[in-house]
């Protein structure tokens, strides 16, 4: 939450600045912020709102210089005013910090700044950060950082300017992340990757506790004792033009479109052409390892816990191993059991949700192995992990979780596939017939992208329903859950997700003539077991319809007596019972929305959310 700008180098400050906040803008977008330093001059100039409010602002009132630091908001300390809107300044102006994270100590901070004289001006936690620095600022602003940090407790990726030493910007980190991107004659800070994609593939995750000062030509950075590190310069390989909207109206709806290709290449690297197994090239661990697992848990929050959800399926299904699926945010307040031989999964599009991290900190108390399914490469979770499983999904700007998602699924059944055959549940052939069905998985998206209109239709029809519920069974229940939680986060439509067996024990009783259900009842005629809870799932949907409910079934070619017993239907292509979850989901993401887009919703950007969750 909070997206953090800085930029050192000989083009104007200003415009690289607001570039890098709107490709940032997905973390938070409440209000903004811009300070630059020009002859010994600072120039701040804030908005509340959006990054483009921030822009015309700036159209009044332009500044200039090539040293500066921007900030985009999302509240947790103080209303989203203009007034508490980043950067923050000591009591002279001459001190200005931009903030991600939360200061806990803040208060007891705040009163004995104000004690010795100090002058606030905002509710806002940050501000006690510029205060501690302007206290211990003696000359040296990496210095007056280091000390001031000795002082704050909570989650910070803090970046600072300051007049006093006009030509530094010091940047550090406790959690968030902030990455350093270099380029000739220019140095960036981000908090993230795409802000300066366009700019740079080189880039530097400066780690827990280390300072960075940026000075023309020069980076200098030390680690938390104090000790010169040497800079590790990563090169990302991600496409610049997959953080451009290219043509879409939305960011969402293109990266809906991008799933063939980011499946393809989920799966591509992960299969040999020679014996067709899995190999998890970026695994660390040992066949040993895999071997002595005996339990497996998969933790996560939102969409990447539904991705969980159904990896769980996958896992005891393929693989014969229990799997147990913990929230993020709960895991660690009810001091969890972990027996031996437990393996530990975590899910995280972005690798820096600050729930999942806390869960894996408990988790690397023990000596228990984790591995991390991510898509973000260095992030804070890859950093922590025994063993990481990238997603190549490619750069994620939306809101709403969409390709991150099916390439968690995607992964998720390479790595249940894996352990089915490491621990040879599994046969080789049996292994080549699952990863040929993952193969064609991408060209049937694409056949489900040919019924957009449909998708735009059901929403002409939906748009103004007050609420919806989604239903599914077994391995399709984890898709209903995603189905609700796409609809209700951009379309703000109050929309649950049930296990379709459990509506007679209580939702039930939601139902009337002006109730959208949406039922997942896509049949596969050749697995007994996913036929019977299709049977139990035509079931319920009598039962809807005997309540007067509307029934918008996801059914397949064999779903004769769900199309039969629906109002409408969408019809997805047939595979096995495991990949038919990435199937239902983009139907499910389609119509949201549409749904969405004729409400009028802000879709990339839903109100009061924001892409990493990086506080508590
Ligand atoms: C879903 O559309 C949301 N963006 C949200 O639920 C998200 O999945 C959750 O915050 C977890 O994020 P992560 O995958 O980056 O950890």
């Amino acid at each position: 939450m909070c997206g953090i700008i800085g930029y050192i180098g000989n083009k104007p400050a200003v415009g690289v600045i607001l570039e890098g906040l709107k490709r940032l803008e997905y973390r938070g977008y409440d209000s903004a912020g811009i300070a630059v330093v020009n002859d010994s001059q600072m120039y701040i100039r804030r908005a509340s709102g959006k990054v483009r409010d921030l822009e015309a602002v700036l159209r009044q009132d332009s500044c200039q210089g090539n040293f500066g630091i921007g900030h985009t908001r999302w509240a947790t300390h103080g209303r989203p005013t203009e007034e508490n809107a980043h950067p923050h300044r000591d009591c002279k102006g001459e001190i200005v910090v931009v903030h991600n994270g939360i200061i806990e100590n803040y208060l007891s901070l705040k009163e004995a700044l104000i004690g010795e004289g100090h002058q606030f001006i905002t509710e806002t936690d940050t501000e006690v950060i510029a205060h501690l620095i302007e206290k211990y600022f003696k000359g040296s602003l990496e210095e007056a950082v280091q000390k001031a940090t000795e002082k704050i407790s909570g989650n910070y990726a803090l970046v600072v300017l300051s007049v006093l030493e006009p030509n530094k910007i010091v940047a550090t980190r406790v959690g968030p992340p902030i990455i350093i991107g270099m380029a000739e004659g220019e140095t960036f800070i981000a908090s993230d990757i795409p802000a300066i994609l366009n700019s740079t593939r080189d880039m530097i995750f400066l780690e827990e506790g280390e300072i960075a000062t940026l000075a023309p030509g020069s980076l200098r950075i030390t680690n938390s004792q104090g000790q010169v590190a040497e800079p590790r310069v990563q090169r990302i390989n991600w496409d610049p033009v997959l953080a451009e909207k290219g043509g879409y109206k939305h960011f969402m709806l293109k990266e809906i479109f991008e799933q063939p290709r980011a499946i393809k290449d989920t799966t591509i690297s992960r299969v040999s052409r020679d014996t067709g197994r899995v190999i998890l090239d970026e695994m660390k661990m040992t066949e040993k390892d895999f071997l002595q697992v005996e339990q497996i848990r998969l933790i996560a929050c939102g969409t990447s816990w539904h991705a969980a959800l159904a990896g769980k399926f996958m896992i005891e299904k393929l693989a014969r191993i229990p799997v147990e699926v913990d929230y993020g945010s709960e895991y660690r307040y009810r001091q969890p059991i972990v027996p031996p031989n437990t393996l530990v999964i975590f899910i995280t599009q972005s690798g820096e949700t600050a729930d999942t991290l806390a869960a894996q900190r408990e988790v690397k108390l023990s000596s228990t192995k984790n591995i991390a399914i991510c898509n973000v490469v260095g992030s804070m979770v890859t950093r922590e992990a025994d063993a990481v499983l990238y997603t190549h999904a490619g750069p994620e700007i939306g809101v709403a979780a969409t390709k991150s998602f099916t390439t968690q699924l995607t992964s998720l059944y390479l790595l249940a596939l894996f352990l089915a055959s490491t621990k040879k549940v599994i046969t080789l052939e049996q292994g080549h017939t699952y990863i040929e069905e993952l193969a064609k998985i991408p060209q049937k998206i694409e056949s489900i992208f040919d019924s957009v209109k449909y998708f735009e239709e059901l929403a002409r029809h939906f748009f103004h329903s007050s609420q919806f519920l989604f239903l599914g069974r077994g391995i399709h229940y984890p898709i209903a859950l995603e189905g609700a939680l796409k609809l209700k986060e951009i379309s703000y439509i109050h929309a649950e997700g049930f296990p379709a067996g459990e509506m007679k024990h209580g939702p039930n009783a939601l139902i009337d003539e002006t109730l959208p259900v949406v039922v997942i009842a896509t049949s596969n005629d050749n697995s007994s077991q996913s036929n019977l809870l299709y049977e139990k799932t035509i079931s319920n949907i009598k039962e809807v319809k005997a309540r007067d409910g509307i029934v918008i079934s996801l059914v397949t070619q064999f779903s004769k007596e769900a199309i039969e017993a629906s109002d409408y239907h969408i019809q997805v292509p047939t595979t096995s019972e495991l990949l038919l979850p990435i199937l239902e989901t983009v139907p499910l993401q389609l119509l949201s929305y549409y749904i969405a887009d004729r409400r009028g919703c802000d879709v990339d950007q839903p109100r009061n959310l924001a892409k990493s969750v990086t506080v508590e």
